[in-house]
């Protein structure tokens, strides 16, 4: 630490970026047993993107993170840190984060991975504020990007309507005193596991042709409980956030809470007693974009005029793990 001083630290640059490609509810309608009022009604999703065969975790969180840099008006080489959230990485190893470092030329800054599911962008920030609130570095990169149309069993009705692929960033740097992230909130519970996984590919069942022949490497969920934790997740979480730092409910400005399902966002809302105009949602245009959910809504939010300087801003995810998060800033 430099000084005895922590620093403030908050968003100084936000960016998004969604491939270009939409699949509507009534193209869904051809691949599997569904229907656009079926969608529609138990999710709220009327369309989402989906990446080229070229396009990966790296290269939409580069475009993503090239945006967030603008914004933040620094040069790619300020930035001393990289951390990538995603469940959907180019590779195991190396790190989306050091194919993006390289892609953007944040040259030597220090690059590695968060795999937290949905709520790996939340994590990011948070691990990142500290950082910057200690004085390790100045400027840290914090993506979300995930692509998980190419992990997705394109067969199964009950998950491939779902999600959306696309990636979100945002530069986390020393801003003005009492502004920035004032309080977070996050957790996990392993013995949920099993509710949000991928099945094969990893240590525990290494792919093999078994694992392939069994469409083993797709998300497989139990959605109706993992509907549950999320509501109770996502509500008791802001609760914990904003304990943490003496501020309650109506004090929030915007509540940006993970785009999954517009009934678990309604439902969180319910419990929390906030009303419908301070939540922002999208989840309409991008289904379910994982750890890109929150930066996208943030970015859209930002860039709608909904967030203005000073606004009390919370931000809460549940995600793979099981796992939640949610943080409190002042814009
Ligand atoms: N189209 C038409 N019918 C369907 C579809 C579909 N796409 N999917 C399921 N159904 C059927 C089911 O088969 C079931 O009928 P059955 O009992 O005869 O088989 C019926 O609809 C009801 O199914 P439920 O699963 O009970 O429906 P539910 O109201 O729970 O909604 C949903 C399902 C939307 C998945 C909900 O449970 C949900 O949103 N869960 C949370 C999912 C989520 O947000 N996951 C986040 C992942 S985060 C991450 O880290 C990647």
């Amino acid at each position: 630490m430099r000084g005895s001083k922590l620093r403030a630290a908050g968003v100084k640059g936000i960016g998004a970026y969604l491939p270009e490609r939409i699949l509507t509810n009534a193209d869904l309608e051809k691949l599997v047993e569904t229907s656009d009022q079926w969608i529609l009604e138990r999710t709220g999703i009327r369309e989402r993107r989906i990446a080229s065969k070229d396009e990966t975790a790296a290269t939409l969180g580069t475009r993503a993170a090239i945006e967030a840099i603008k914004d933040a008006g620094i040069n790619p080489t300020d930035v001393q840190c990289i951390i990538t959230a995603t469940i959907t990485p180019d590779y195991f190893f190396p790190a989306t984060a050091c194919l993006i470092q390289d892609a953007i030329g944040a040259t030597g800054a220090a690059a590695f991975d968060l795999l937290v599911g949905c709520t790996g962008f939340v994590y990011g920030l948070v691990i990142a504020s500290q950082m910057v609130s200690y004085g390790a570095f100045d400027n840290v990169l914090v993506i979300g990007a995930d692509v998980l149309s190419k992990f997705i069993n394109w067969r199964d009705r009950h998950t491939c309507v779902l999600f959306g692929d696309g990636a979100g960033a945002a530069v986390i740097s020393q801003i003005d005193d009492d502004y920035g992230l004032l309080g977070f909130d996050i957790g996990s519970d392993g013995s949920l596991s099993k509710l949000l996984r991928i099945e094969a590919g990893g240590s525990h069942r290494p792919a093999s042709l078994m694992t392939v022949l069994e469409e083993a490497h797709s998300l497989t969920m139990n959605g109706s409980e993992v509907f549950k934790f999320a509501v109770r997740a996502m509500s008791d979480s802001t609760r914990r956030a904003l304990q943490a730092c003496g501020l309650d409910v109506e004090h929030v400005s915007l509540f940006v809470p993970h785009q999954a399902n517009m009934r678990i966002v309604r439902a969180a809302a319910e419990r929390l007693q906030i009303p419908i105009e301070r939540i922002f949602t999208n989840v309409e245009k991008y289904g379910n974009t994982s750890a890109a959910s929150i930066p996208i809504a943030l970015a859209e939010a930002d860039k709608l005029g909904r967030i203005k300087r000073g606004d009390i801003v919370v931000c809460t995810s549940f995600g793979g793990g099981l796992s939640w998060a949610s943080c409190v800033l002042r814009w």
